[in-house]
């Protein structure tokens, strides 16, 4: 990345010894803006493990974090992670970027966009991907103007001081688009259901860790659609410390399809998370 210096800034990549600072930049940022993380999500959620997270991504080329600093304070920030599959590696996805308010329509965002594209074409990425409120015309001015353009709405995206908020994507290509380099796909017709009884959804465990890993490893084989491949199936020690993590995360719930025969205690009336929100808008527990 190469440092760029207007209006008296330079940006450059964050490496860990960065991340106290970093904390406390978005933390602040946060503050003074309603279309990031709620003040004090960030430190709670993200921020714990957020310096090996920062290593390990710089060492595997699956994420970055841009930094704008003046006079050595962090005044800007854009953070990206490429797609977690195989298949997706080259998709760059621009999760969070901000700006101190006193140092917005200076150019920094701007900055920290180039930036990041530029680290987004040495991965070989084909394309940045990003996801603003509709109402954010700051933003949409700079994404339109470094190149992105919109591909589609997401209806009631974000809850906000309890009004819906929609938001859009949008994505800019790094490559021209490429057509599909395949012959149609036709699925095998579906056979019988090979398990005892109906099927039942329950809460996922993570005592299911190796079951899960072998239905996935069979779904993966089955079907050429998924996005996921044989080889981001992790290992059972992986799926069950991820699901584990997972299931501790407040307001998780994941559901598995059991094959088990339906039992009173297999059928809880307990609402899914998005039945919850659709109920009234408000702000979700995180
Ligand atoms: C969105 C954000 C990252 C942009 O960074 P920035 O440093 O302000 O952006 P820049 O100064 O590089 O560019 C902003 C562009 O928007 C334009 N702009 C500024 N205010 C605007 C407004 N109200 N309406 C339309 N365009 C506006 C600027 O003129 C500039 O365009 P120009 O270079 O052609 O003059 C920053 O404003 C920010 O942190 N906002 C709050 C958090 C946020 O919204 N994050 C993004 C969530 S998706």
């Amino acid at each position: 990345m190469g440092a760029s210096n207007e209006e008296d800034f330079t940006v450059r990549h964050a490496v860990p010894a960065d991340v106290p600072a970093l904390d406390a930049a978005i933390a602040r940022i946060d503050e003074e803006t309603e279309f990031l993380s709620l003040p004090g999500e960030y430190m709670r959620r993200w921020a714990p493990g957020f310096a090996e997270r920062l290593k390990a991504m710089a060492e595997k080329g699956t994420g970055a974090y841009a930094l704008a600093e003046h006079d050595g304070e962090i005044v800007g920030f854009l953070g990206a992670f490429a797609g977690p599959l195989a298949r997706t590696r080259g998709v760059i996805y621009i999760a969070h970027v901000g700006v101190r308010q006193t140092w917005r329509g200076r150019g920094v965002g701007a900055a920290l966009f180039a930036a990041i594209e530029e680290w987004a074409r040495a991965q070989d990425a084909w394309r940045l991907d990003l996801r603003v409120d509709t109402q954010n015309a700051r933003g949409l001015a700079l994404y339109r103007k470094h190149g992105f353009v919109i591909e589609g709405r997401v209806v009631d995206g974000a809850c906000t001081h309890g009004v819906w908020r929609d938001h859009f994507l949008m994505a800019k290509a790094l490559r021209p688009p490429a057509e599909p380099g395949w012959a149609p796909l036709e699925l095998a017709p579906g056979g019988d259901w090979e398990g005892e009884g109906a099927p039942v959804l329950r809460g996922l465990r993570a005592a299911d860790a190796a079951k899960l890993r072998a239905f996935q490893l069979k779904l993966v084989s089955e079907t050429p659609f998924l996005l996921m491949g044989p080889g981001d199936v992790p290992d059972e020690a992986t799926m069950a410390k991820t699901l584990a993590e997972g299931l501790e995360e407040p307001g998780a719930s994941t559901w598995w399809l059991s094959s088990r025969r339906r039992t009173a205690s297999a059928s809880s009336a307990t609402p899914l998370p998005h039945e919850k929100c659709r109920r009234a808008c408000s702000t979700m527990p995180t």
